[in-house]
């Protein structure tokens, strides 16, 4: 039985100027989750929003917070971002030496754990760790910036993370990350994803739950 489709607007593509306002209208919209970037300018060229703005947008919503750690060793943070009201962490499988003990870390927190990998990062790297995880998220582009486009071979490589998954009797969200709309949603979804984030593709529309019902529907039918 398949995981449900779930998309998760991210919020680095919406007006910074009002956040609220934008988090307000992808809820109505439709969105499950809200996919929050953090960015430290060292493990990623860009610097983005930290723990104290996604404190403040929490007061606002009841969304899914997925936040999506860019951060060289965030286990130095994992409290401040729980504490902010963060529901599922995932940190960068290149950014942490200890990734097990991070892990460890997040669910001591009662939150969920997911793993990022970047596109040269192969999914053998996480086979040790699965049984922990709640969420794989496959980087279809190069972290760091929202508007880049897919990059092709993440399909595929969803595909073996699946795989993977399928062996190792795990039952878990496969999330993929960079470049997703509605024109191509059926790539990833046909490999096995069932949780998209979309920056530029539902922020960067003039209506949001158009774009949504969009992405979700092609990401239906090509499962
Ligand atoms: C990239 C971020 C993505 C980004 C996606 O480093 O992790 O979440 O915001 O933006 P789009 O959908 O525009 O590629
Ligand atoms: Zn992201």
């Amino acid at each position: 039985m398949a995981r449900d489709i779930k998309i998760a607007p991210s919020l680095l593509a919406a007006d910074m100027g009002d956040l609220r306002q934008a988090v307000a209208r992808v809820e109505q919209a439709g969105a499950d989750y809200l996919h929050l970037d953090v960015m430290d300018g060292a493990f990623v060229p860009n610097i983005s929003f930290g723990a104290d703005v996604i404190r403040a947008l929490r007061k606002g919503s009841r969304l899914f917070f997925d936040v999506h750690l860019m951060v060289e060793e965030p286990g130095r943070y994992l409290d401040d971002f729980a504490a902010a009201g963060a529901d599922l962490l995932t940190v960068h499988y290149e950014a942490c030496r200890h990734l097990h003990r991070v892990i460890q870390q997040i669910k001591g927190l009662g939150l969920k754990a997911g793993v990022a990998l970047n596109p040269a990062t192969p999914v053998s790297v996480l086979e040790d760790i699965l049984p922990d995880l709640d969420l794989v998220l496959i980087m279809s582009v190069n972290p760091g910036f929202g508007g880049q486009s897919y990059i092709t071979e993440s399909t595929a490589k969803i595909a073996r993370l699946a795989a993977m998954l399928d062996t190792a009797e795990r039952d878990i969200d496969i999330e993929v990350d960079g470049g997703v709309s509605a024109k191509n949603a059926a790539l990833p979804a046909s490999a096995g994803a069932n949780v998209l984030v979309a920056g530029t593709g539902v922020f960067g529309q003039t209506d949001f739950a158009q774009a949504i019902n969009n992405i979700r529907t092609k990401a239906a039918a090509a499962r």
